[in-house]
């Protein structure tokens, strides 16, 4: 099981849950732009360009902020490179493991760099994405693995995230203008470093005619421990050494304790201890907790207590969030609050079962002023069937 990476609920402790409507995601735009401060000081002491990573976290009410304090946004296809121009703007970046003919060349016009994940690819697109006036890119798999959950990690053996480094020689085909790695999840400097290192053979042969190098994602820059001054050494270093100018595609590190998911208790009931049915479900609202898995941290858990299993709406036996302490066994009408939510688990939501998405609030700690962005209804639900 991945721990959860959260310090803990902030300024969200003193959140009034009755404030929202349940099940809603709260996000604390001070606590934001606290990390995008960190970020805009990382990019400019190292020269770089941080770009957001929209698949982590795309909450457009938000993008005059972000866009303020970051060079532009990644994409992971048409989708989201439409996203990334009509509401963030700034450079864009995008990747994806294969493209489609039909939607090569609206994302090239869309896009800044197209990254593409083998040379297969390049012999199919680089002329469409040129065309464009898009930079292409490669992205390479280092064989370099510094992750523990082998579903998180792109080089684990048979990954189809990017080509071989074995595989790709000495040379990469001149229509190639930049790299891109992404080989790490939640992690700090030193697995970066041990990364670089080991793409450091291809990079001393095929750097010095390249523009730039985008080292991914899955750099959590804005824990308050992460080897920040490190980071900003080794960015200006490759950057002088190699003349490329360097890209980091961030999500969670943006988003990073900004936001909780509030849910209700809907019944309580009794199966070999107390389990709780609330409005929040684990495969609709936080699939993580079931992919990765992962126990999310819950606001004001007591270190002991009364355990009881908080569990989905859904019909899937398996749509249990985890078990957890309380001081008093929660009743119906209970308000309670998952920490650290306001990345993955919003852009992942679904309505199986027919359960309702959570909707989407922005609070200010600073002036404690609430804004409900979107509030999500039944035609929300019918209209992506048919
Ligand atoms: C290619 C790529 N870039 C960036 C990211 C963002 O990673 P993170 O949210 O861990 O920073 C991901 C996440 O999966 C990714 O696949």
């Amino acid at each position: 099981m991945m721990p959860t990476q959260s310090r803990g609920a902030g300024r969200f402790a003193d959140f009034d849950l009755a404030r929202v409507p349940s099940p809603c995601f709260v996000v604390d735009e001070v606590a934001l732009a606290h990390n995008l401060a960190i970020l805009k000081t990382l990019g400019t002491a190292a020269d770089a360009d941080i770009l957001l990573a929209l698949k982590a976290f795309s909450m457009w009410s938000l993008a005059p902020i972000i866009t303020e304090h970051l060079s532009g946004s990644c994409a992971s296809g048409l989708w989201e490179a439409q996203l990334a121009r009509r509401r963030f703007g700034g450079h864009v970046s995008t990747y994806a493991p294969a493209f489609k003919p039909e939607e090569i060349a609206e994302i090239a016009a869309l896009s800044d760099h197209v990254i593409v994940n083998t040379p297969h690819q390049i012999d199919r697109f680089a002329d469409q994405i040129r065309a464009g006036n898009a930079e292409l890119g490669l992205r390479v798999n280092p064989m370099h693995s510094e992750g523990q959950i082998t579903k998180y990690d792109p080089c684990a053996p048979g990954s189809r995230l990017g080509t071989p480094l074995d595989q790709l020689g000495d040379s990469v085909p001149d229509t190639v203008s930049g790299l891109h790695i992404h080989t790490l999840c939640e992690q700090d400097f030193p697995p970066l470093a041990r990364t670089i290192d080991a793409l450091r053979p291809l990079l001393d042969k095929v750097a010095p005619r390249l523009n730039w190098l985008n080292l991914g994602g899955g750099h959590l820059v804005t824990r308050d421990d992460y080897q920040r001054d490190e980071l900003v050494a080794l960015l200006g270093d490759l950057a002088q050494s190699y003349g490329v100018r360097i890209y980091m595609e961030l999500g969670t590190a943006v988003a990073f304790d900004a936001g909780i998911l509030v849910g209700e208790v809907l019944d309580v009931m009794t199966n070999d201890g107390a389990v709780a049915v609330l409005d929040v479900s684990a495969t609709c609202h936080m699939p993580d907790v079931l992919e990765a898995p992962y126990r999310p941290a819950l606001r004001g858990e007591p270190a002991d207590g009364h355990q009881v299993r908080l569990a989905g709406p859904s019909c899937l036996a398996g749509d249990v969030i985890g078990t957890y302490g309380f001081r008093d066994v929660p009743r119906a009408g209970d308000r309670l609050a998952f920490l650290d939510q306001a990345h993955y688990s919003m852009v992942k939501t679904t309505t199986f079962n027919g359960v309702a998405l959570p909707s989407l609030a922005v609070w200010n700690s600073d002036t404690d002023e609430l804004r409900m962005v979107r509030r999500f209804d039944y035609s929300d639900f019918e209209g992506r069937l048919s």
